[in-house]
């Protein structure tokens, strides 16, 4: 058998690989399709075929950090600010519940305007819906993380960008990269559901470095992974480089899928940004989330990370029913249950 085809099967099987084994499979073009299907049929045993929405309020573009591809950067001086009230925040996860989601994901720039007693009075308040909540509001103390927990906070995205340290120092300037893994590390002993992920295509960004990616998401048995094409943005830094390649995100999430088989992985907007129906390509290559975007007037259009964001024109109800027809389309449904992870996979290894 062709020896690609054997590492694709080692890992539908076993769910390992080691480093060179995925610098293989990530540096072949050929068999691409198979990689995607098996993602499919380990996304198919371990998570089913529901599909888990989180209604996404981006609640302030507002940033202190400087990420050099990022549009809130604190230097982009070419974009208008926003941030949104509690209360506002409160009432569009009210119009979320109303629209059927189970989840909020709470994000923004890391803006200090939202002060720890802000933040626990959001997250109780939200709580009343019956609710879960996913913060994704960037690097904070131990102490923070503790008291968001207490207020009912029940997961936390914080992607790790890139393992790679030297790049990630380069690109998100006066960042430590140790203190990124350690904010990993405190939301897990806090017990959160702990989030994270990565980008694809990022300049300099070698097939060595993705697969270190892929294996200290393993390393860290994350409960959801995240991946998205790096999108250069003109008023950015990076706005020359050239950006990151769909297929290989989609690839890079359905390796995560065969290694990591019972976690959440968003279809992500960033994807679909750059490709026609990309989070129909991803929910069929691995993922198994997505997270329409439920915040509504300007702030829809100012959360501007990257250009040809999509959904930037919409209105949260037309995203709900636009979701809903997608994910009929391919034969799968919209959950119903909050969609927390489901340990199937290392309740098998300990039995
Ligand atoms: N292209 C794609 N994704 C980006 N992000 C920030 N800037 C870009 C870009 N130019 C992603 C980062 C961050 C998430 C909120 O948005 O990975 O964690
Ligand atoms: Fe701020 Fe996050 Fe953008 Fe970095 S990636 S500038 S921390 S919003
Ligand atoms: Fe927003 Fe389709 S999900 S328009």
């Amino acid at each position: 058998m062709d020896n690609i085809i054997k590492l694709i099967n080692k890992a539908e099987v076993t769910h390992e690989l080691t480093k060179n084994e995925l610098v293989t499979l990530l540096k072949d073009n050929d068999h691409n399709e198979e990689i995607f299907k098996a993602a499919d049929r380990v996304r198919e045993k371990y998570v089913y075929d529901e599909v888990h929405l989180r209604g996404l309020i981006e609640f302030s573009n507002i940033c202190k950090r400087n990420c050099m591809y990022c549009g809130l950067r604190r230097d982009n001086k070419n974009i208008k600010r926003y941030r949104l009230e509690p209360d506002e925040i409160i009432s569009l996860a009210k119009g979320a519940k109303s629209y059927g989601y189970q989840t909020v994901v709470l994000q923004s720039g890391e803006d200090d305007y939202y002060t720890v007693d802000k933040i626990k009075y959001i997250v109780s308040e939200i709580k009343k819906l019956d609710m879960a909540i996913t913060l994704s509001i960037g690097e904070k103390t131990f102490e923070e993380y503790e008291e968001y927990k207490k207020s009912g906070a029940d997961r936390y995205l914080i992607r790790i960008e890139t393992t790679d340290k030297e790049l990630y120092e380069k690109l998100d300037p006066q960042m430590s990269h140790e203190n990124r893994k350690k904010c990993l590390y405190d939301l897990r002993k806090l017990g959160y559901e702990v989030g994270s992920g990565c980008l694809v295509g990022l300049p300099n960004q070698t097939m060595e470095s993705l697969a270190d990616d892929i294996l200290f998401f393993k390393k860290i048995d994350a409960d959801m992974i995240g991946v998205g094409p790096f999108i250069p943005n003109k008023d950015t830094p990076l706005g020359e480089e050239e950006g990151g390649e769909f297929f290989l995100s989609i690839k890079v999430t359905a390796l995560i899928r065969l290694l990591l088989p019972d976690i959440n992985i968003p279809a992500t907007t960033a994807m679909e940004s750059l490709y026609p129906n990309g989070r129909s390509i991803a929910l069929t290559s691995g993922a198994n989330v997505v997270m329409p975007n439920v915040t509504e007037g300007e702030a829809r259009k100012l959360y501007a990370l990257y250009p040809g964001k999509i959904c930037v024109n919409d209105t949260p109800g037309h995203c709900r029913t636009c979701i809903s027809l997608k994910i009929n389309k391919i034969n799968r449904k919209v959950s119903e249950a909050k969609g927390f992870r489901n340990k199937t996979y290392k309740k098998e290894t300990i039995n």
